[in-house]
This record gives structure tokens, C-alpha cells and sequence, in this order.
């Protein structure tokens, strides 16, 4: 296990922005249950995702979680890569079990984490759906769920979260100037990470705890109110195709309903999301 206090990225700087990452400031936030129960802080990694990919399998207990202050190959979906400079972000991953439920419900009980995390906090964060957590129309985080599969215990989950907290719009690529928003953007002062990464942990378990138990509703209840992406008309990349409609809800199983211009509809488990209206 690798703690940050010290490592080559101690600029040496006190700003509360630049506060590090430690085992010991996150424990205190974390409530009870598995999720944690293992946690690895690392200065610089490829990906943390990949990190619990590389996990031995008699290490790779449910509720892993590694964090890094730096990523040299975060990836995003879509074969997207996901940059932030050292020490600003939360980047993170979980590895879980399977739930025995669909994988784009783990995905979005990331994301729902997320959003109430930063909503308790008192930013106006929503739900791009699947898997964005935006304000405003910027991106502020994202969900990379994969899989892994270990030759005894089967396959398991790892969820990749990536938040922008303590980014200022100038430390990011042009391309993400006007596309991307961090906390620090929006309420103008620097975050604790420690404490909202045990924050979004907390409430992920909860949730988990949810899944496994096959109580589905709760999660998807919470989605559709801080879904943002509902009510609205969307033009949808589903692989190589692109579907428009209106997306008119969320089903049981997390899945977009979309109401098509032809009146017919369709379910989808996943997909890029373009909105072509504002809440309709
Ligand atoms: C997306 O919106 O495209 C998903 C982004 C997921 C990024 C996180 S950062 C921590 C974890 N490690 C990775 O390499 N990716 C995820």
C-alpha cells in the first residue's frame, strides 16, 4: 500500500487545493461496510482501473478500492482517454461482485453516488444518463464500468470514477475549457477530497448493498429525479447508428426509453447522449 505524504508530487505547497490524498484523512469518512475495507492510495499510476485489473486474484477482495493522485493512462469510455493533472481530481475505482443485475445499473449507481455526494454539498449536479454527472452542460464526472475475470471466484466489476474537483478551467486541454466544470469552478473555493471521496463511497455501498439485495427500485427511483437527460429531445450513438426521440424515462433496469419521431420505442442499455432540447 502506497500513502502520498511525501511522494515525488509533495510540491511542498500548503494550498488547501493541493491538500494530498492519505489513508489516514480518508478512513475517519468512511461508515461502516466492505467498500474501502481495502484501500490503496497510489502517487502515480497507469489507471487505477487497470490497477485492480493487475490485482493478484487472492487480493482481489470485493470492496477494493485505489485511488491516485495521477493517472498516465486514465481511459474514458469509448476508448476516450481521461487527463487531469496530479492532485486536483478524485480518480478512483471499486472492484465489486457481480450483482446478478444489469451492469448498467452498477454504472449508474456510480454516478448516482456522485451526484448525491456533491448535492449534499450543496452543488447543482445532474445526471447525464448513463453515466455523466454534469451542471450546467459541462461534464464534472464519469463512469467506466469493466469487468475482470478471476479463474476461482469468477468474474467480478470494477467501477472507474473520475471527478473534477479542484481544476481550474485553465489547467485543462482546450477542447475541455467550455465542455468540462469542476466543484471548484462552481462554488469558487477548493474541496476536501479525502473527505468527498469517503462521501461518494458511502453512499455507493448503500446502494450496492441495494443491488445485491435485488432491491432495484430505490437506485432507479433516485436516477429518475436527478436524471436530466428525461423530458428531453436527444439524438442517441449506439454504436455505428444514431436514433432521435424523445427520452421519456428510465425502466426498471436503468435502460432509456425512448419515444421515436414514428411513435415507436425503444429500450437502450447504453449510448452517447446529444441533446437536441432543452427540458421539454
Ligand atoms: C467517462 O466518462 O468516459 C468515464 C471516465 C472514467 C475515468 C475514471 S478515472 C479513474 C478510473 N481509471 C480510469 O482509467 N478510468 C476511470
Amino acid at each position: 500500500m502506497t500513502d502520498v505524504a511525501g511522494s515525488p508530487l509533495d510540491t511542498g505547497t500548503e494550498s488547501p487545493e493541493r491538500t494530498p490524498l492519505a489513508r489516514r484523512a480518508i478512513l475517519p469518512h468512511l461508515a461502516a461496510g466492505n467498500i474501502g475495507s481495502r484501500l490503496f492510495v497510489l502517487d502515480e499510476i497507469d489507471s487505477t482501473n487497470s490497477f485492480l485489473q493487475r490485482l493478484p486474484e487472492g487480493e482481489a477482495t470485493e470492496g477494493t478500492v485505489a485511488v491516485a493522485e495521477y493517472q498516465t493512462a486514465g481511459r474514458g469510455r469509448h476508448g476516450r482517454v481521461w487527463v487531469a493533472p496530479p492532485r486536483a481530481n478524485l480518480l478512483f475505482s471499486v472492484l465489486l461482485g457481480r450483482p446478478g443485475q444489469p451492469l448498467g445499473l452498477v454504472t449508474l449507481a456510480g454516478a448516482v453516488s456522485v451526484v448525491e455526494a456533491l448535492r449534499e454539498r450543496g452543488i447543482d449536479v445532474g445526471l447525464k444518463w448513463p453515466n455523466d454527472v454534469v451542471s450546467k452542460g459541462r461534464k464534472l464526472a464519469g463512469v467506466l464500468c469493466e469487468t475482470r475475470s478471476d479463474s476461482q471466484s469468477g468474474s467480478k466489476l470494477i467501477l472507474g470514477i473520475g471527478v473534477n474537483v479542484n481544476l481550474r478551467a485553465a489547467d485543462r486541454p482546450e477542447d475541455l475549457r467550455t465542455t468540462a466544470t469542476s466543484t471548484m469552478e462552481l462554488v469558487g473555493s477548493a474541496f476536501d477530497r479525502n473527505e468527498l471521496l469517503g462521501e461518494i463511497l458511502n453512499r455507493l455501498q448503500i446502494h450496492w448493498d441495494s443491488l445485491r439485495m435485488g432491491e432495484l427500485q430505490p437506485l432507479i427511483a433516485t436516477a429518475r429525479g436527478k436524471c436530466e437527460t428525461l423530458g428531453r429531445r436527444v439524438r442517441v450513438k449506439v454504436g455505428e447508428s444514431i436514433v432521435a426521440g424523445l427520452a421519456s424515462d428510465l425502466d426498471g433496469s436503468g435502460r432509456l426509453i425512448l419515444r421515436m419521431d414514428n411513435g415507436e420505442q425503444r429500450i437502450l442499455e447504453i449510448g452517447e447522449i446529444t441533446y437536441l432540447s432543452s427540458v421539454g
